[in-house]
Formats: C-alpha cells, sequence, structure tokens
C-alpha cells in the first residue's frame, strides 16, 4: 500500500532558516526541517514531500495542484500570511485538510503579525513549537485522515 501523500509548503525566507535572524527562528537550517518533517512523517505512515518558494505566485500554483489532486498540506505562509489575499484565496479552494504552521508565535511577535490572512480558511493553526510545529502539523493530518477512514 502507498502512503498517504502530504504538501508541506514554506513560504518566502525560509531557506535562510539557520542563518536568519537566529535570535528568533533558532539554529536549524532548511535541510534540518526538511529532516524533521521526513522523520515525523515516516513515523506516521505519511509521504512528506518539502517545498520552499520566495515566490507568492509558485505558492498559489503549489496550492492549485494540491487542490486538484486532493493532497493535504501543511503551509507556513512566513510573511505572505500577514496580508497575501491571494494565498488565501488559494487556501479556500483547498479539497483536503490544510494546517497552517509558524516556528514562531505571531501572536506574541510585532502588531502587524498579529494577522493571519490564511488563517480563516485553514483547517487549523499551530504556532510557536519551531520545527516541532510541523511535526504537530503532520500529526494533525494523519490523525484526521484516520477518523475519516472511521466514518466511511
Ligand atoms: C513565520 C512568522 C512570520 O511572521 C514571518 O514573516 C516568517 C516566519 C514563522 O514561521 O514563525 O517568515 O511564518
Amino acid at each position: 500500500m502507498t502512503s498517504p501523500r502530504v504538501l508541506v509548503l514554506n513560504g518566502p525566507n525560509l531557506s535562510r532558516l539557520g542563518s536568519r535572524e537566529p535570535e528568533v527562528y533558532g539554529s536549524a537550517t532548511h535541510d534540518d526541517l526538511v529532516a524533521a518533517c521526513r522523520a515525523a512523517a515516516a513515523d506516521l505512515g505519511l509521504d512528506v514531500e518539502v517545498r520552499q518558494t520566495d515566490d507568492e505566485a509558485e505558492l498559489v500554483g503549489w496550492l492549485h495542484e494540491a487542490a486538484d489532486s486532493g493532497t493535504p498540506v501543511v503551509l507556513n505562509p512566513a510573511a505572505f500570511t500577514h496580508y497575501s489575499y491571494a494565498l488565501r484565496d488559494a487556501c479556500s479552494m483547498r479539497t483536503a485538510p490544510l494546517v497552517e504552521v509558524h516556528l514562531t508565535n505571531p501572536a506574541a511577535r510585532e502588531d502587524f503579525r498579529h494577522t493571519s490572512v490564511v488563517a480563516g480558511a485553514a483547517t487549523g493553526s499551530i504556532t510557536g513549537f519551531g520545527l516541532e510545529s510541523y511535526a504537530l502539523a503532520l500529526r494533525a493530518v494523519a490523525e484526521l485522515r484516520r477518523s475519516e477512514e472511521t466514518a466511511r
């Protein structure tokens, strides 16, 4: 049996983890993030693909792809979280669970980070646990899948 697929999509500047404001984001790199997602997915029996882009159009395109294929998404929209209505609209088209994640807790940071235009179109949000936010989000996706299967 093939494992269910999940897309982990990371927005702008997340490729810079490790060197980007380490006092805020810690020392883990994007490669570490990919490894953490793969390890969590393997434990949960999921097949994960992690992508990162600085480009809004590319991220919107990946969300279309996920909607067309019914693939669950774990999304860290990074700064797009706070102002991209295009991303929000793309999330609204989802056909499977979409979990918004953040490494930090935006509610505990600058005022402009307190608004997520994406949150209302997500299944739920997990924020503030560093790389563990991704593992928790993948676990949420696995649990949702399990309860959907039991309901069938
Ligand atoms: C972030 C929080 C955003 O406010 C910020 O713009 C990011 C990272 C996080 O994961 O904590 O780029 O999404």
